[in-house]
């Protein structure tokens, strides 16, 4: 069959952005034909759904490879399940063995928490990333939660007054990936200044390149603005994320079937994974991430390229529950001792 554009179905689930695909086979190589179309819908949608598209870890790799440079991990968020695959970001609630992470390993159960939020993948680097591709390889019963939000990032651009255009033009944000942690579960880093760990720095508008209409590259990795002070910050960044994530703007993915896949433009939209308290310690969601990097001419954004540091946080989330109390004063020792 000639591959003309007529071989995929294409079709929208939203008014503004987000189509299901069909016609793909995936059982066989797939012609260079057939990812341009994928690219030229992934450019105008900023989600594409694939139901039931069933591959495997190698076949999600190769596939990723053909829209970019593949990104892989920062160790910060390997668990060691595919450890011969770094390429492979492990979203899923099991442990390296695949069992179901339990609430005693308070960790692993709480650093998940921030993915609820608002946010575009990678924005935690200097080097953005542009393509996500997440299968879903176990996923919890009907009715169980699970599912993943997207919001239409560019359209939410378009619609915002002309003074929070004007506002938003210039403005650079600090983005970190301790702060949207600490957002989630506010046990985690606590006493951790933000800024001097891990920061990239990132306008709050970008031209998205497939369709070169704005976008609000605005996220809960913001964590201050240059030339205001964190409180100024977390106001703004917390408006525009509610101006952004309005109904209207929001689309709600459910994983239907084992083998679901979604692809989405992390530089069009934005996304977060919904509330997990039904499944999480009870059923198995084995999620699977692969990434390209953003080469386009805002892969680095306000980030040195000569500079490709990756994503560090400090050892122990929880030191500061370990504080050593300074002291008793002297008199208080002396007291103490009479009193024995
Ligand atoms: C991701 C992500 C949401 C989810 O894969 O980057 O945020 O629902 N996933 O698992
Ligand atoms: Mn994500």
């Amino acid at each position: 069959m000639a591959a003309d554009s007529s071989t995929l179905r294409i079709t929208p689930l939203h008014k503004t952005f987000i189509a299901q695909v069909e016609g793909v086979d995936w059982t066989a190589p797939i012609s260079d034909a057939i990812i341009a179309e994928i690219q030229k819908a992934i450019d105008k949608y900023g989600v594409l759904v694939f139901r039931k598209a069933n591959i495997d870890n190698e076949t999600q790799v190769a596939l990723t490879g053909r829209f970019g440079k593949l990104d892989f991990m920062p160790t910060v968020h390997i668990k060691g399940r595919f450890p011969h695959t770094p390429q492979i970001f492990d979203l899923s609630n099991l442990d390296e063995r695949g069992n179901i992470i339990l609430s005693t390993n308070r960790f692993l159960s709480m650093s998940m928490k921030g993915n609820q939020l608002w946010h575009a993948d990678m924005q935690y680097h200097p080097h953005r990333d542009k393509y996500s591709i997440l299968r879903g390889v176990e996923i919890p019963p009907p009715g169980m939660g699970g599912e993943t939000e997207f919001a239409d990032s560019r359209t939410a651009y378009e619609a915002l007054s002309q003074g929070w255009k004007e506002r938003v033009e210039n403005m650079v944000i600090n983005c970190s990936l301790i702060h949207n942690r600490r957002t989630g579960a506010p046990d985690l880093y606590k006493d951790v200044d933000p800024m001097k760990w891990s920061i990239s720095r990132w306008k709050a508008v970008y031209p998205h390149e497939g369709s070169g209409r704005k976008n609000l590259y605005v996220t809960s990795y913001g964590y201050k603005i240059d030339g205001m002070s964190v409180e100024e910050s977390q106001k703004i960044i917390g408006e525009l994320i509610a101006h952004g994530t309005q109904p209207q703007f929001v689309y709600k993915l459910s994983w239907n079937n084992p083998g679901d896949m979604i692809m989405w433009d992390n530089t069009a939209v934005w996304h977060r994974a919904l509330d997990d308290s039904k499944f999480q310690h009870k059923f198995k969601r084995d999620m699977r991430r692969t990434n390209t990097l953003d080469d386009g001419p805002h892969g680095w954004g306000e980030n040195d390229p000569n500079n490709n540091w990756r994503v560090q946080v400090p050892k122990d989330p929880y030191a500061h529950e370990k504080i050593v109390p300074k002291a008793a004063p002297a008199d208080l020792l002396t007291a103490v001792k009479v009193a024995v």
